[in-house]
């Protein structure tokens, strides 16, 4: 059987006799001339070309003879100038318009730009009313009054470079782990673990009408954490990653705290010093934030990237003259003040802490079988303005060890298949989790989380 695609003329005959010879000149100027991005368009050597643009509008200045526009397409933070002959200017060509230019790239008298675009023709393809549009044309809109309009804000300059970098950071992390032989795994969004055991879980059920509402056999959770898939992984491919949306139904309204974000997961096999995990950590946040700071330039600020020497960090907070809300004593677990302090301590840089009490750790920490303080090898970097950025661990791989704990929690049939990676072929791995927005909060030097995620969802926030 052969199957034909359908041609619809664009000219049909009609068509082109209505055409006056105004609108088909615009046309054929149309359809002759390249389409550019702004990007493009700056960095261009070439004058004289003929290219069309398409974007909005983030300035109108007319003047008697000349009309100059600021026209930006997202992909850049410097806008490109149109000038063009104020006959050109309309009522609807207004700030935040959406347009479609054709022109010519012309070298440009000013010193701001390399380039600026000679406009021929200006078509306004969806208007904007600068009145009920709720950004303004010169205000500089602060973060929180931006935040109430999330179908917007991509086009505010500080949230379209946001989204840029968190791009390029994506791309970058992705690089890091392919360039040093991990293999990327996509692990469940879906799952029956609760790999953290906090409770922190969006329980997944099938729709209010159906009298059935667990579809599968065991009640379903959104993901808190990869990590238990991965070590599966690990298992075969030595070194394996994940990064995708992470779910944690925390009921907090901390500035560091979403329900949904994403996180990067690491797993390496073989692996038995926390100081193998500290430095994949410590080199996946140097690659990513390198290649951020060149390919990004314009649009970062900020970037720290010393480390400190270690030192217990119960004596410092012990020691310190600090009113501290919580307690401080060994046992109890560091707070958000307490990590703060702990990074502002070693001189504002990021900060490694090491070898937490081992009951404050979650069933798959090695135990470190230490005396007199029982501690499990986990490790935390904290890194200033933020806190805790990435939280990991050598895992339990001593099948009788891990038994014992699993069975102490209750939690040995939940886990049959968990221990069971440790009777064939287990072997000493670890891993680590990195909060995503975290470190865009991080080298940005940004304040809240809800600023550095295109759609903020925490709690009792408002969907989109
Ligand atoms: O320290 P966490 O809970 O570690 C784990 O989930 C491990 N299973 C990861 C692993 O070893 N594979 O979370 C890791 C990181 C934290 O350090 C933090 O940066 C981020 O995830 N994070 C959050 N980010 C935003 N909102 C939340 N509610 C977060 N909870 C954790």
């Amino acid at each position: 059987m052969s199957f034909t695609l359908q041609r619809i003329p664009a000219f049909s005959s009609g068509l082109f006799c209505r055409c006056s010879s105004k609108s088909f000149q615009r046309h054929c100027s149309r359809i002759s001339s390249k389409k550019v991005r702004v990007s493009d368009a700056l960095s261009s050597e070439e004058t004289g070309a003929n290219v069309r643009i398409q974007g909005w509008v983030r300035s109108v200045r007319p003047q008697k003879d000349n009309l100059f526009l600021h026209l930006n397409d997202g992909s850049s933070l410097q806008p490109l100038q149109v000038v063009a002959s104020s006959h050109l200017n309309t009522r609807d060509l207004t700030f935040g318009c959406a347009v479609d230019i054709t022109g010519t790239l012309e070298k440009s008298p000013s010193k701001r730009q390399n380039v600026e675009l000679h406009a021929q023709h200006i078509k306004v393809v969806g208007e904007c009313n600068p009145v009920d549009f709720p950004f303004k044309i010169k205000e500089r809109h602060s973060l929180e009054y931006v935040r109430q309009f999330p179908h917007l804000r991509c086009r505010t300059n500080a949230f379209s470079s946001l989204l840029r970098i968190r791009s390029e950071a994506t791309a970058a992390i992705q690089s890091f782990f392919r360039d040093n032989g991990y293999v990327q795994i996509h692990t469940p969004v879906i799952t029956s673990n609760d790999c953290e055991g906090a409770g922190e879980l969006f329980q997944v059920e099938v729709g209010s009408n159906d009298p059935n509402p667990h579809f599968f056999s065991v009640p379903a959770y959104l993901t808190v954490s990869g990590q238990l898939h991965l070590e599966v992984m690990a298992g075969a491919f030595s070194a394996a990653y994940t990064f995708g949306p992470t779910f944690r139904a925390e009921n907090s309204q901390s500035r560091r705290h979403l329900a949904e974000f994403y996180m990067v997961e690491a797993e390496i096999a073989f692996t038995e010093s926390l100081e193998d995990l500290m430095k994949v950590m410590e080199d996946l946040f140097k690659a990513a934030t390198e290649h951020v700071l060149s390919s990004c330039a314009e649009d970062v600020e900020l970037f720290h990237k010393y480390t400190a020497p270690g030192r217990r960090a119960i004596d410092i907070l012990k020691s310190s003259s600090q009113n501290f809300t919580f307690s401080t004593e060994w046992g109890c677990d560091l707070q958000t003040e307490h990590e703060k302090f702990l990074v502002k301590h070693c001189g504002n840089v990021p900060v490694f802490v090491i070898n937490y009490p081992y009951e404050l750790k979650p069933f798959y920490a090695r135990d470190n079988q230490d005396q007199p303080n029982h501690t499990a090898a986990a490790v935390d970097l904290l890194v200033p303005g933020v806190g805790e950025l990435c939280g990991g661990s050598l895992r339990e791989e001593r099948l009788e060890l891990l038994s014992q704990r699993l069975a102490q929690a209750g939690l040995a049939d939940t886990y049959a298949w968990y221990l069971q990676l440790r009777e064939f072929g287990s072997v000493p791995h670890g891993g680590f989790g990195m909060g995503f927005e975290r470190y865009l909060l991080c080298i940005l030097g940004l304040h809240n989380i809800k600023d550095v995620i295109p759609f903020a969802r925490f709690s009792h926030s408002c969907l989109l």
